[in-house]
């Protein structure tokens, strides 16, 4: 051996890991949603408002920040399996810190567009800065095996096929947890292709709608405030009008005015149908009974306004009555907002003409708004909003008067929290409800299709692009 081969190679000069804002930022966004439980929709705004004065962050970098994070968390269950067949321990054991760092690496090189070589240094670089260099090794080794098949490849690996098991295999496939696979195809029916486009339709960015709301605003204002190549209008409301990527609604004078406002489509068709829904007598009070932030309540109000009838919006948590305040401020017509228990509540029964109550649900319908939640909610949160769902429903039926509305509204179509619950109560099974019978809710949809068998209306966000809001429509009788 000559002199040169016994030589030590010479160490590479240390190198200072680079720091790239929109990585670290989408790291510092999953943390906080791993430790604190925060709701990313929450996280990101004040990072991104904070990198834009700091870090010169532009619109391009605060998107890339924002699909990074949303993408990361809506994925995770596919990028879990996928990440837990490279490491050769129970991902329970990997440090959190570690995970996010690999799951983030993972969207960006079977999620994104990123090159994998751009995708593995990127991830590297922030493994270095945020976990120090020895992790950063661990995190370049699973990258590099991430790295070595296209999603379609890797789900091909770590899926079961779907004739051995359809639901684990839509859970893997579509990154849904197993239970939540089951309940909405429970609900859904059907085959594989309809399942297929709802858990796909979960893993979208939902369009922004906006509403304007009537008497206050016009779909025309708004269109043309936007600009028509970044809006059209609504699919099914005559108030929706829909923002293109990257549309801003703070930047609208009529949103700032609360003379419109952001307000999925499908929240928009649930209070249209119980305003349009037909009445023998006064129409003059109206009641929301869960009203907090305050979507439905805005459009009532205006909807109410226009017909000479005045709304009062109750909502439990005073800081949520207060964002109904806001949601209601400018409102043409006579309103109040109160904070009060729609299970004891302040007002005599047969008070209200039209009563909507929008109860608290497991938000299963909304999985494509929160891209954390399906992960934190459990089988059991179901049935833990069955009591409260019940009573809702039993004190908005007293509120009303005989021959008046109410409208059962939930943003989860699992049908525990829908149907179950108002045939529980219309039976008068587990406490005594005025008597009361069935609206068919699907004439007041109209021009909406593939709503059922009725009475009840179910949307979809794979048919209807909406979340997936349920509503029941009943008469007090007696
Ligand atoms: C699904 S949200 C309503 C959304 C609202 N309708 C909208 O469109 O913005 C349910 C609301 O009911 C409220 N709530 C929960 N328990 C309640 C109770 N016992 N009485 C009145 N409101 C309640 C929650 O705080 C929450 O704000």
């Amino acid at each position: 051996m000559n002199d040169q081969a016994r030589r030590p190679r010479p160490a590479k000069p240390y190198r200072r890991p680079k720091k790239d804002p929109v990585r670290m930022l989408a790291f510092e966004a999953l943390r906080a949603v791993d430790e604190r439980d925060a709701y990313a929709n929450l996280v990101l705004p004040p990072l991104l408002r904070k990198a834009r004065e700091k870090d010169g962050f532009e619109t391009r970098d605060a998107a890339l920040a924002t699909e990074l994070v949303y993408g990361t968390l809506r994925r995770q269950g596919t990028y879990d399996a996928i990440i837990a067949s490279c490491v050769d321990r129970p991902l329970r054991e990997v440090d959190p810190p570690v995970l996010d760092v690999l799951s983030l690496g993972a969207h960006q090189l079977l999620g994104t567009r990123i090159p994998s070589h751009a995708a593995v240094s990127a991830s590297v670089e922030l493994a270095r800065v945020v976990l120090g260099d020895g992790r950063a090794k661990f995190v370049n080794a699973v990258l590099r095996k991430i790295a070595a098949h296209d999603l379609d490849g890797w789900l091909e690996r770590v899926a079961p096929p779907y004739e051995d098991d359809p639901e684990e295999h839509l859970a893997v496939v579509h990154s849904h947890p197993r239970w939540i696979v089951t309940a909405l195809w429970d609900a859904l029916g059907g085959g594989r292709a309809g399942i297929e486009d709802l858990l796909e339709a979960d893993n979208e960015r939902p369009e922004v709608t906006l509403v304007a709301r009537p008497g206050r605003s016009t779909t025309e204002e708004l269109l043309a405030a936007v600009g028509e190549d970044s809006a059209l209008p609504g699919r099914w409301s005559p108030y929706a009008v829909r923002l293109a990527e990257g549309g801003e609604p703070g930047a609208l004078e009529a949103v700032r005015e609360g003379r419109a406002g952001v307000q999925d489509e499908g929240s928009q068709l649930v209070a249209l149908a119980l305003a349009s829904a037909p009445l023998e007598g006064p129409d003059e009070r109206w009641l929301d009974g869960c009203a907090g932030p305050g979507g439905k309540a805005a459009l009532l109000g205006a909807l109410a306004a226009q017909r000479g009838a005045a709304l009062l919006a109750s909502e439990k948590q005073p800081h949520r009555a207060r964002l109904v305040e806001r949601a209601l401020a400018g409102n043409p017509g006579p309103y109040q907002v109160i904070a009060a228990d729609g299970t004891r509540p302040p007002w005599r029964e047969g008070s209200f003409d039209r009563v909507l109550v929008d109860v608290p649900c497991s938000g299963l319908g909304a999985l494509r708004r929160r891209p954390e939640a399906r992960w934190r909610r459990r089988p059991e949160d179901v049935a833990g909003f069955a009591t409260l769902q019940r009573d809702l429903l039993r004190e908005a039926l007293r509120a009303v008067r005989v021959g008046g509305v109410v409208g059962y509204a939930t943003c989860s179509p699992h049908p525990a929290e829908t149907r179950a619950v108002v045939e529980d109560v219309l039976k008068g099974r587990g406490a005594p409800a005025p008597a009361a019978e069935w609206i068919d809710a699907r004439p007041f949809m109209q021009g909406v299709p593939v709503l059922g068998e009725g009475p009840d209306v179910q949307l979809w966000p794979h048919l209807h692009g909406t979340d997936a809001m349920y509503l029941a429509l009943v008469r007090r009788t007696g």
